[in-house]
């Protein structure tokens, strides 16, 4: 936790029963070599003094928003200019609400919305308040916005339930969040991953996929996180955990995804389509289910092409660096090469589907990258040496283009 030393930390505490925990966080800052101010909401005064964390930061706490005397001495927006990061451990359902919200109406709040640097959050409360999807959504409102989220963990909590919600412990919190102030290959960049397969109906209970698992796009989305780059997931129906701090967009059909591309793609620096996007739908999809007539006649299910997701990411004017994936039964090189210049990629990850020990659903594979002036192969590993090798060659080559 290096990276911590010599930093301004504004600790913001808010009223959960996690709250005695902080002492704790204020005291592991402090002995990393970070300068702590404690930011308290009124009702986290009623789990733990501000006696108890002035005591151990050093510094006075703060909590009025209309203190004539703290602003005089250092308000909201000189606390907002001081600070490096700010973490909010705990961080309970209301503040998250109030914080995705953009709310002003407490110093905490205030001060998130003046302040322009890394802010992470250690969420604690109860297992069903977590997994309600009010929650659920301000979370991932907050994350699309660079929010990062430290935790939560699972286990007994306070209130006797079990699951999802306890606040991660002190030393944990600390670790993700000094990873704010180290300097990852992407750090900075906003990227955007398809992943899994898509499925178009044909009637109520039928449709068309393919074997994509989606785990080669989980596992960038969490090597790209990992070397610092923001991470929108589109993802088709897989089942698959959404890697911790990435913002993921659900669709189904391959028009669902065009569209979300579409709408997610201003701003980012790096597109990358691992997703199995489906080639055809059908032109028609049945209101009822379709009945067998007995005839044993074929039935003809008349298909329309879809729009190429690829080709029109890589067609926009003001473009990011495009990534495909090629994934062949046979001709590896050769259709993955056309398929770099017929689609206009920067770069094309062939893929060989045809051998089942690297193929969808492995947890393994053996890639070669292709640009237009050379080919690098990555022998066979798991899905995840695999994909912090695509990010680090992805972050090299951006980084010469901006140099
Ligand atoms: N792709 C896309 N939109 C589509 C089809 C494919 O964006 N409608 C993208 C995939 O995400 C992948 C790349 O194109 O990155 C190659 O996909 P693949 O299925 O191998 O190629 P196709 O263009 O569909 O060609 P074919 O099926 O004929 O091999």
């Amino acid at each position: 936790m290096n990276s911590l030393a010599n930093k301004n930390v504004l600790l913001g505490v808010t009223g959960g029963i996690a709250a005695y925990k902080s002492a704790e966080i204020v005291r592991h800052l402090k002995k990393s070599g970070s300068s702590v101010r404690v930011v308290m909401t009124e009702s986290a005064k009623e789990f733990i003094t501000p006696l108890t964390l002035q005591a151990l930061s050093g510094n006075r706490v703060s909590s009025e928003l209309l203190d004539a005397e703290a602003e005089a001495a250092m308000g909201h927006i000189e606390l907002a200019k001081w600070a490096d990061g700010i973490l909010i451990a705990p961080t309970t359902a209301n503040s998250l609400a109030r914080l995705a919200s953009g709310r002003a109406d407490d110093l905490l709040s205030s001060i998130t919305l003046a302040f322009d640097g890394p802010i992470s959050l250690a969420p604690a409360m109860n297992q069903a308040m977590w997994s309600d999807k009010r929650t659920q959504e301000n979370l991932d409102s907050l994350i699309s916005k660079g929010f990062k989220v430290c935790g939560p963990g699972s286990g007994e909590q306070a209130c006797g339930d079990i699951g999802l919600g306890r606040m991660l412990e002190p030393i944990e919190i600390l670790e993700l969040f000094s990873s704010s102030f180290t300097q990852g290959a992407m750090s900075g960049k906003n990227v955007l991953i398809t992943a899994g397969p898509t499925q178009e109906p044909i009637d109520p209970v039928r449709f068309i996929t393919n074997k994509s698992s989606g785990k080669m796009g989980y596992s960038l989305a969490e090597a790209a996180i990992e070397s610092g780059a923001r991470v929108t997931l589109i993802s088709g129906p897989v089942n698959l955990e959404t890697p911790p701090n990435c913002h993921k967009v659900s669709v189904e059909t391959a028009k669902e995804m065009h569209e979300a591309v579409m709408h997610h793609i201003k701003g980012k620096d790096v597109y990358i389509g691992t997703a199995a996007v489906s080639d055809y739908s059908p032109v028609e999809v049945k209101n009822s289910k379709i009945k067998k007539d007995g005839s044993r006649s074929p039935l003809n299910l008349k298909l329309k092409e879809n729009h190429d997701i690829l080709k029109s990411v890589s067609g926009l004017e003001e473009r990011p660096y495009v990534v495909g994936f090629a994934a062949e039964t046979d001709g590896l090189i050769e259709n993955a090469e056309n398929k770099l210049k017929n689609k206009g990629l920067d770069l094309i990850v062939a893929n060989d589907v045809s051998n089942e020990e690297i193929g969808f659903e492995s947890d393994e594979n053996e890639v070669t990258l292709i640009t237009k002036t050379d080919q690098q192969l990555i022998p066979r590993q798991s899905k995840k040496k695999i994909s912090k090798k695509i990010v680090e060659f992805i972050s090299r080559r951006i980084n010469e283009q901006n140099n």
